[in-house]
């Protein structure tokens, strides 16, 4: 397994996998492209990486990023893996490596937001099993009936992980 930065081949494949999770919109998906795209053409405030199981075979990716007019406050704004993959490790691999990843850019904090939706509670263990507690709820955010999540984590510095070893 790897994880490697974004390239432009990749933006097919990351399509099929949002498209195949089911859990997305039309317009999310149109949404995450675009992020894709704005990352391929090498706007900084995303950071895309993709996962492969086997060498060439992507099976999921993360998006991160700094949250604009904070010190250290990053978001995770897209995570997903492919359904026939999912449950192997993957979507934890690729959270930690965006964890790794902010650390090392002297970030913080990581932040998830996401909907209480029926259909999110998969994802919502998984933030919860990856050591990710509910920061924040914001009651009928997205429409009537639909909250959103806010799960988080504070990062300590790489520097000081090295120290405790
Ligand atoms: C959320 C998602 C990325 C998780 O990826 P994954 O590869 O299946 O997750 P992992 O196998 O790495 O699981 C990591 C931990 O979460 C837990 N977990 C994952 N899916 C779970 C589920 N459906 N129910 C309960 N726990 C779950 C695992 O048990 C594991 O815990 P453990 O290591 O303590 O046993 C994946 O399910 C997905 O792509 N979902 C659809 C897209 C989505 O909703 N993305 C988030 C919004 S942007």
């Amino acid at each position: 397994m790897i994880i490697r930065p974004l390239t432009a081949r990749d933006r097919d494949r990351i399509l099929e996998i949002v498209t195949a999770t089911g859990n997305f919109t039309p317009q999310e998906i149109a949404v995450a492209l675009e992020v894709i795209d704005d990352a391929l053409a090498g706007d900084p405030e995303y950071l895309v990486n993709v996962l492969e199981a086997d060498p060439g075979r992507v099976v999921g990716y993360e998006c991160h990023g700094p949250t604009p007019l904070t010190e250290g406050t990053w978001d995770l704004y897209w995570i997903a893996v492919d359904p026939a993959a999912q449950g192997g490790g993957f979507g934890r691999a690729l959270l930690e490596h965006a964890e790794r990843d902010v650390r090392a850019r002297d970030g913080r904090l990581l932040l998830i937001e996401t909907s209480s939706q029926e259909s999110y509670g998969a994802t919502i263990r998984f933030y919860e099993r990856c050591g990710y507690p509910l920061m924040a709820r914001i009651k009928e955010f997205y429409r009537p009936g639909d909250d959103k999540l806010i799960f988080g984590r504070a990062l300590r510095p790489a520097e000081a992980l090295e120290k405790s070893r």
